[in-house]
């Protein structure tokens, strides 16, 4: 019988295993503290997995990651060969494309001159360039970054997009690779959509905002919704002090939870959100690798498979 094995942290790891068993009748779920030979599993179910949570597991064919991103799981000591697939979902996609309509609509609007006016009592009319003035900047248009790309186009923006290879998207300026600098020099708010590799390591630092296009009122904005790696947020904390940018939305942090000690809960050009901008969905989750699961035991192969080489 096929064996999947749950070894979720921090998730409610019961509800998942109870939603599996409902939809996979015919799979054997386990859980860490029950009995089984670990050379009998076929597939491992994982969330922020423990240094052992791939011992003895001889016999596996797949590696099911809950996390879209799986930069920690290819950190993973004793990480085995066998293929990884990650999650991707249109109902993940959706929430994030909200998240990221959600802040860059609010920057575009001066929210936070707004915010600041009102905690002054002050009234002084300021009108907010139009959104068709406003570029938006995608860093990666992959599933997340494609799907806000086109969302922010529809709604009126300037979008403008950079990744690794060269892409074509209908009424989106793209630029790739070394183009990094010509991207930065047309962007007023840069959303940060890409997956944490070596390459992408604290991309976000101030070399990097000095770049930005300086035309929104009250400086460059950027939003970050894919890993804290991504950012140095001493940066973040001096640049939205000195002006080099106007605002930051940020939903990912170099180390969550967010120490109560960290500068950025404390400016109101800041805003902290915790790593909630996209959570993946039991329901949809367990459809999603059961799928997965019965595809590749009727023989077809698994998707979204995540390329070792390339780190996402
Ligand atoms: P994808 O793998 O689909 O897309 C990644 C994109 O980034 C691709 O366009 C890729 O380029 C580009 N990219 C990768 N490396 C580079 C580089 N060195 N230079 C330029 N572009 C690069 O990922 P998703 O869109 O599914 O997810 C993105 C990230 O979002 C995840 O890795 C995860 O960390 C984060 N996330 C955060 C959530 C939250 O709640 N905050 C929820 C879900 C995900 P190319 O197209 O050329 O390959
Ligand atoms: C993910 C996340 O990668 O929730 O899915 O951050």
């Amino acid at each position: 019988m096929t064996t999947l094995l749950l070894h979720l942290s921090d998730v409610d790891e019961a509800r998942w295993a109870e939603t599996y068993r409902a939809t996979l009748p015919g799979v054997r779920v386990v859980r860490r503290g029950d009995a089984y030979d670990p050379a009998a599993i076929d597939y491992i179910f994982v969330w922020k997995p423990k240094a052992d949570a791939f011992d003895g597991l001889s016999g596996l064919k797949a590696v099911l990651s809950l996390g879209a991103g799986v930069d920690a799981l290819l950190k993973h000591l004793s990480l085995p060969a066998a293929a990884i697939v990650r999650y991707v979902d249109t109902g993940l996609t959706e929430r994030m494309s909200d998240y990221v309509v959600a802040q860059v609509t609010m920057h575009q609007r001066l929210f936070t001159r707004f915010k600041r006016q009102q905690a002054a009592r002050q009234w002084t009319q300021q009108y907010p360039q139009n959104a068709s003035e406003t570029n938006v900047g995608i860093m990666g248009l992959g599933v997340l970054g494609t799907d806000a790309a086109l969302r922010l186009k529809g709604l009126g923006f300037g979008v403008i997009g950079w990744s690794r290879t060269a892409k074509v998207l209908d009424g989106i300026r793209t630029f790739d690779g070394d183009a990094l600098g010509a991207f930065l020099a047309e962007t007023d708010i840069l959303v940060c959509l890409l997956p944490l590799t070596p390459e992408t390591t604290g991309i976000l630092d101030m070399a990097l905002f000095r770049q930005l296009r300086r035309k929104l009122e009250g400086g460059p904005v950027i939003v970050n919704a894919a890993r804290g790696g991504h950012q140095k947020e001493a940066d973040i904390a001096a640049a939205l002090a000195d002006g080099t940018l106007g605002a930051a939305s940020l939903d990912v942090f170099e180390v969550e939870p967010l120490s109560p000690e960290s500068a950025l809960w404390g400016l109101d050009n800041c805003y902290v959100t915790p790593h909630i901008a996209a959570i993946s969905n039991i329901d949809a989750g367990v459809r999603y690798f059961a799928r997965i699961i019965g595809d590749h035991e009727a023989g077809q192969p698994l998707r979204n498979v995540v390329d070792r080489s390339r780190g996402y």
